[in-house]
């Protein structure tokens, strides 16, 4: 699976991705990974990538040309959908990075300052994502996020398939307690049931730790 992200700042990915899961699958070719430099896009001396939004107001907007003729210079080598990483948009979760990670790859367009001409998402029939309710000082960590979850889905990427259905039977990634050696450290004890052999016993209290945790953090939300 091929993605392609474009940001005014290409540098940020690389330290991320070459290392860790997704960076031992771009190492065995199954996925590819690339940064592009919004300003290469541009055609003025300074290279500008923002302007002023019409209508008045804070901060500034990105434009639509470099934006536009950016993704046009990946579509030959990607036929993925375009995704702008946008505060407002649809919600990521792991039903969306599912129905992402089908794709044959995804062009992902990292916002910046007060958002993107709205012309790029007609143009390329873009869709918005958000990685949740509050505001980062751009789309590149969103972008990361993205490319993270769905990356871990490509066929391979994740050498231990059973931590994939681990993970997917639980839409909400909610999970159980989890323990490893040593069984006692300051007093505190890894539950009996753990270290009992008895697997029956094991995947029932798992499950109903797993769902307590998962009420818990909805009347969290519920709360607020
Ligand atoms: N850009 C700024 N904040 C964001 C968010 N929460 N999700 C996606 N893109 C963003």
């Amino acid at each position: 699976m091929r993605f392609d992200v474009v940001t005014i700042f290409p540098a940020m990915f690389a330290p991320v991705f070459d290392q860790g899961v997704v960076g031992r699958a771009i190492e065995k070719g199954l996925i590819e990974l690339h940064a592009h430099d919004l300003r290469d896009h541009t055609h003025d001396r300074h290279r500008q990538v923002d302007d002023m939004p019409f209508g008045g107001g804070p901060g500034m907007v990105l434009k639509p040309e470099p934006v536009i003729e950016a993704v046009e210079s990946i579509r030959p080598h990607n036929p993925g959908p375009v995704i702008l990483m946008e505060p407002w948009g649809e919600r990521l979760d792991q039903r969306l990075v599912e129905s992402l990670a089908i794709e044959p790859g995804l062009i992902i367009v990292c916002g910046r300052y007060e958002g993107i001409d709205d012309r790029v998402r007609t143009a390329l029939n873009a869709r918005e994502v958000s990685i949740g309710d509050y505001v980062l000082s751009g789309g590149e960590i969103p972008a990361m996020v993205l490319v993270d979850a769905v990356a871990r889905l490509v066929p391979g990427v994740v050498g231990d398939p059973e931590s994939l259905a681990q993970d997917s039977f639980s839409i909400e990634p909610s999970g159980w307690p989890q323990f490893t050696r040593p069984a006692e450290y300051r007093g505190m004890s890894v539950p009996e049931v753990l270290l009992s052999g008895d697997h029956a016993r094991i995947r029932q209290w798992r499950r109903q730790q797993a769902s307590q945790r998962h009420g818990l953090h909805t009347k969290e939300l519920k709360q607020t």
